[in-house]
């Protein structure tokens, strides 16, 4: 008896199979049962008649409840209205655990409960098409950093420090002896790994303690962020455009289906998958936004309102690059041609998504440097590792961050970055 996968199911046609999976849904009609079974890799349509399975095992057939787990063996044929193109002509059932009264039935249900209930609900079609998309994501950047030699670099989670402002940081109890704090972005020890191997990636938790209830942010996101010695910030555009172009080719490319399970409008996504993306500046951006009627101060940082209406004058990702320094983190490089402005990238997905990834080139003068965190009141002492990249042989150096929630929102066009991750970290949430 062959245990196979349903995605294999094509490889076995005519063949006696087991799969091994759940009841995910079930209807009769007299004398047929059909049982639609899950097994995370896809879902089949089972027949079973009361002639294959003897009237035994039909009536008990007939009493399985959803998310039932158990055994079907049968033979494999071609069924062209089938889910899948595929189904079972059932001759055996072993049911391996009963289950009845699942809480999440073919019903709506509010989101409030679904979340309660995530653990389960990650089941059901959609939340599994959209983490089986953010899977893929994750391979794709993997792949893309190691195809172009970069080495994987993993930065640590507790710091004795702040990297991205202190106003959103998770502080911790480090032994009753000191303070520890969640990181906000492995970019300073990327930086350090930078000036050791050249050019570096680290991928991993990240933390902000930001009391924003918006549909894009999460107190514990994932992001996967790039650093490499001897850039500048045009290098660090085209490392982010090339990245994010290939990421959305490899998603069009592997996972269509799911893509189709979520009724996604592939056309945007076709797009994004070619490159240039269109490049605009801080000051270009200001100006397109008073031609639309927003109200904008040069100096500030754009919100979510600003990048929906940005992003929806392109159809490709959009570039935005020299902010003002001032909204900006201490570590940026200011443009020399301009020292009012960062030396820095967003990149704004389209279709109303706004950022996905920050980054931009680091401020490498070791005066310059230990002179912005001394002004913005950050403890020295913290920060003299940092600063001894400056003082042993110190590059221009650039990277960014791409939050993979965002990114995996875009590509599945929904609605809230909550549904992103299987266990959504945020202010309001933080079970189960
Ligand atoms: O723009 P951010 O804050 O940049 C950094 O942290 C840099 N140190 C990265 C770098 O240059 N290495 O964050 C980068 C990305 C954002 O563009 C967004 O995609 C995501 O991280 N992000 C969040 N995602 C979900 N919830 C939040 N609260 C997020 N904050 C940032
Ligand atoms: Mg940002």
């Amino acid at each position: 008896m062959a245990w196979v996968y349903i995605e294999d199911l094509g490889r076995h046609l005519g063949e006696e199979v087991t799969l091994r999976g759940w009841l995910y849904n079930r209807r009769s009609s007299g004398k047929v049962h059909f049982l639609l079974v899950r097994d995370g890799t896809g879902v089949c349509q089972c027949v079973a008649g009361i002639n294959d399975l003897g009237a035994e095992a039909f009536a008990a057939a007939d009493h399985l409840g959803q998310e039932t787990s158990l055994a079907v063996t049968g033979v494999v044929r071609e069924d062209k209205r089938a889910p899948g193109g595929r189904e079972l002509t059932v001759k055996r059932i072993e049911v391996i655990a009963p289950a009845s009264d699942y809480p999440i039935t073919p019903k709506e249900h509010g989101v409030a409960f679904l979340l309660d209930q995530r653990h389960l609900w990650i089941r059901s079609s959609r939340q599994h098409a959209i983490l089986r998309v953010r899977s893929e994501v994750e391979s794709a950047c993997r792949d893309f950093f190691a195809e172009r030699g970069f080495v994987l670099f993993d930065a640590p989670i507790l710091t004795p420090t702040s990297c991205e402002g202190t106003t959103n940081l998770f502080e911790i109890d480090y032994f009753g002896e000191r303070k520890a704090y969640l990181t906000q972005s492995g970019q300073l020890y990327a930086e350090a790994g930078a000036l050791a191997f050249g050019k570096v990636y680290c991928f991993g938790p990240t933390f902000r303690a930001e009391k924003s209830k918006t549909r894009r942010h999460l107190t514990e996101f994932w992001m996967v962020e790039p650093e490499v010695a001897y850039f500048n910030l045009d290098d660090d555009m085209q490392l982010a455009e090339d990245f994010v172009a290939y990421i959305v080719a490899r998603v069009l490319e592997r996972r269509r289906e799911e893509l189709k399970t979520l009724e996604r409008d592939l056309a945007p996504l076709e797009r994004a998958a070619q490159k240039p993306y269109a490049r605009i500046t801080y000051d270009e951006a200001i100006e397109r936004l008073r031609a639309k009627g927003l109200e904008v101060k040069w100096g500030d940082d754009f919100g979510g309102d600003e990048e929906t209406a940005l992003s929806s004058e392109f159809a490709t990702p959009l570039l935005v690059h020299r902010y003002p320094a001032a909204c900006k983190p201490f570590y940026m490089k200011r443009d020399p041609a301009r020292p009012e402005l960062a030396l820095c990238v967003d990149v704004l997905a389209p279709e109303g998504y706004g950022e996905i990834i920050g980054g931009g080139q680091r401020e490498d003068d070791y005066q310059t440097l230990r002179a912005r965190i001394v002004e913005q009141r950050l403890p020295l002492e913290s920060f003299e590792w940092y600063l001894d990249l400056r003082r042993y042989g110190s590059v221009p150096h650039a990277g960014f961050g791409m939050g993979i929630e965002r990114a995996v929102s875009w590509l599945c066009g929904i609605h809230h970055v909550r549904e992103a991750v299987p266990f959504p970290r945020m202010m309001e949430r933080l079970e189960p």
